[in-house]
């Protein structure tokens, strides 16, 4: 999807670009990539970036009308306390036809659906022994658009058109530190209905 969306000289957002982005592969193609974090210390750290700003992407951000042809969010939806104001304000800062690119995560999923009973302890516990995820990097989820429904729904209704989107196993991530368990995650997940499993990966065109 990110290969269809980078155009040749795109000027890409990376929102919530965090410390690392998958987009460095591609920089050949991309004429500037803007990263915006509220984690300052973190977006300084991202090397990949031609320019950060620290800044809540619910908030209206300091760009021009338009002028962006590619925002990508990896994993940052779950995380927004207000997703229809930064929806609205990613189709502000794309031109018509631009591509917006996210992946995050599924609540339709049974397991991840659970995991939310548990208490915060017990969730960072897992999102550290089993993930691998430094505690500093484990941040508050609100997820308020984090089913294929809701998420289409949002969209819809901020201006997006779906052009691609696809349901992939993601519960062995939860797991990288336990081989064994990895591996029956993936195979449990692939054999659930797609729209369930844990991980929704999307390309909106901004209408
Ligand atoms: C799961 S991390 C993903 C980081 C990075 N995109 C990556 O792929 O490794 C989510 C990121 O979104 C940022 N974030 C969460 N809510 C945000 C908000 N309202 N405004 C800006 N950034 C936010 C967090 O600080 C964090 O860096």
């Amino acid at each position: 999807m990110l290969a269809n969306a980078v155009v040749e000289r795109a000027r890409v957002l990376d929102a919530g670009c965090g410390r690392t982005t998958r987009l460095a592969s591609s920089k050949d193609r991309i004429s500037e990539l803007v990263g915006v974090d509220l984690d300052a210390e973190a977006g300084e750290e991202n090397d990949a970036l031609d320019r950060f700003v620290a800044a809540d992407l619910c908030s209206p951000l300091p760009f021009e009308d338009a002028s962006f042809d590619v925002v990508y969010a990896n994993f940052v939806v779950e995380h927004l306390a207000d997703p229809d104001a930064a929806f609205r304000e990613w189709r502000r800062l794309l031109r018509p036809g631009g591509s917006l690119v996210l992946l995050t995560s599924n609540q339709a999923n049974p397991l991840l659906a659970a995991a939310r009973l548990l208490p915060w302890r017990a969730r960072l516990l897992v999102k550290r022994s089993g993930a691998g995820v430094a505690e500093r990097d484990v941040i508050p989820t609100h997820y308020r658009a984090n089913t294929p429904r809701a998420l289409a729904a949002l969209a819809a209704r901020t201006g997006f058109v779906a052009q691609d989107v696809a349901y992939v196993a993601g519960l062995h991530r939860y797991a990288v530190r336990l081989r064994p368990l990895a591996v029956v995650l993936l195979g449990l997940e692939r054999i659930l209905p797609s729209r369930l499993r844990a991980t929704i990966v999307a390309h909106y065109r901004a209408s």
